[in-house]
């Protein structure tokens, strides 16, 4: 039967890492991948975490199944994340959160529920956006279209292209948002464009999906989450799949969940009832080590401190690299203006560089970004930056 079966293509993110890890060349760059690199080019475990886990390991006494939405005081704490403690939400019980592995299997959970329970057949996924998007909701069955947001020649946003591609969408629709830190572009909706965004759902019917990968990689922990604390107050019902592998460096754990919120306690424990049957249908239960972690931090008011300590200087030296990258291509003779990369907001900056240059770049300079010009910026340093913006200068001149 096998012989039947076509290659599959490599995958645009994670295919760059196997081309990489088989590349022999020793001045080679990864920046491909959105993984946080310290300015010794390290992915360490936080301090918070490594905490956590001596608690774990003195404490944990089973290794028995969780239920099939996961570590309980885990679920609530990522309400209070997303919503902040008191919201109007939480207090009627509007919302339940599934454990989730990770941003990919908390979006697939979510899609997959949404197929086989709802009218919502649709979704609409911003142009561009994540490399993974499409993949997973086509596997869920969902039917795909797009929205405007990136505009090329400004290297900004063209929100009046969304709205006008958003009306278009029909009662039931599906819109996946970003919460913040918009992957690939790195550009995010203003406060005023969220209410506007927020109306729009309403008046239109149009259920959110939020994708929230990156809360505190933008400007901190409950100002990233304005975006959706707006939308969540206006709009009655709406999904958010959030993760924790780079908030918390936590990406092999695959720790991530799938909230529901409906605009009843009742609907929301019908539709939570059938996540749960998705969730038993793909892998029963989750695995608990992840949700461990991150409930024993946000549990604990000393590890929580640690842990935003940590997450700030993660941002802050993103923020420096930024700049950097900004001034050593300058330095390197790029007449282009790249100080657009400055205001983009997260781990990744979107360079505006062709596909034949991120061949080039590859090919002749052994350094790895996204096809779609995506480069990330949390794994420059001070050391490998030269390398990178002379092999830029160069594919540009
Ligand atoms: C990325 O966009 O690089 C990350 O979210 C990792 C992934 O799974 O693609």
């Amino acid at each position: 039967i096998f012989t039947q079966v076509e290659l599959a293509a490599a995958d645009p993110i994670l295919g760059l890492t196997d081309a990489f890890k088989a590349d022999k060349r020793t001045d080679k760059v990864n920046l491909g991948v959105g993984i946080y690199k310290n300015e010794a080019g390290l992915t360490p475990i936080l301090k918070s975490v490594k905490q956590a886990e001596e608690i774990l390991l003195a404490t944990e006494k089973s290794k028995s199944y969780l239920g099939m939405e996961g570590v309980e005081a885990y679920n609530s704490a990522v309400q209070g994340l997303l919503f902040g403690a008191d919201h109007e939400i939480i207090k009627n019980k509007r919302a339940l959160t599934a454990q989730a592995p990770g941003g990919t299997g908390s979006l697939r959970v979510a899609a997959e529920f949404l197929m086989r329970n709802t009218e919502s057949k649709t979704i609409w996924v911003s142009n561009p956006t994540w490399a993974n998007h499409q993949n997973i909701f086509k596997s869920a069955g969902l039917s795909i279209e797009q929205y405007r947001y990136y505009k090329a020649e400004t290297h900004g946003k063209d929100f009046d292209a969304m709205v006008a591609d958003l009306k278009m969408a029909k009662t039931g629709d599906l819109v996946l948002l970003h919460g913040c830190c918009h992957n690939p572009t790195g550009i995010d909706l203003t406060e005023a464009e969220w209410h506007v965004m927020a109306k729009l759902c309403l008046d239109n019917g149009l259920v959110p999906l939020f994708d929230f990968a990156y809360q505190g990689f933008g400007t901190g922990v409950d100002e990233d989450a304005q975006g959706l604390r707006i939308v969540a107050s206006q709009v009655p019902e709406l999904i958010i799949a959030n993760s924790f592998s780079k908030n918390f460096g936590l990406y092999n754990e695959r720790i991530g969940a799938v909230t529901v919120v409906a605009d009843t306690e009742s609907n929301a424990v019908k539709a939570f009832s059938q996540v749960k049957s998705t969730i038993r249908g793909n892998y029963s239960n989750p695995p608990a080590h992840g949700a461990l972690i991150v409930s024993t931090i946000l549990a604990d008011a000393e590890l929580k401190l640690l842990w935003e300590t940590e997450l700030t200087e993660m941002r802050e030296r993103i923020a420096k690299m930024r700049t950097l990258f900004v001034e050593t291509l300058k330095s390197e003779g790029v007449s282009q203006d790249f100080s657009f990369i400055s205001s983009q907001n997260g781990m990744f900056s979107f360079s505006g560089l062709t596909k034949e240059q991120v061949a080039q770049l590859k090919d002749e300079h052994a350094v790895y970004i996204v096809g779609s010009g995506r480069i990330s910026v949390a794994g420059m340093t001070k050391e490998n930056m030269p390398v990178i913006c002379k092999a830029i200068a160069a594919v540009l001149a």
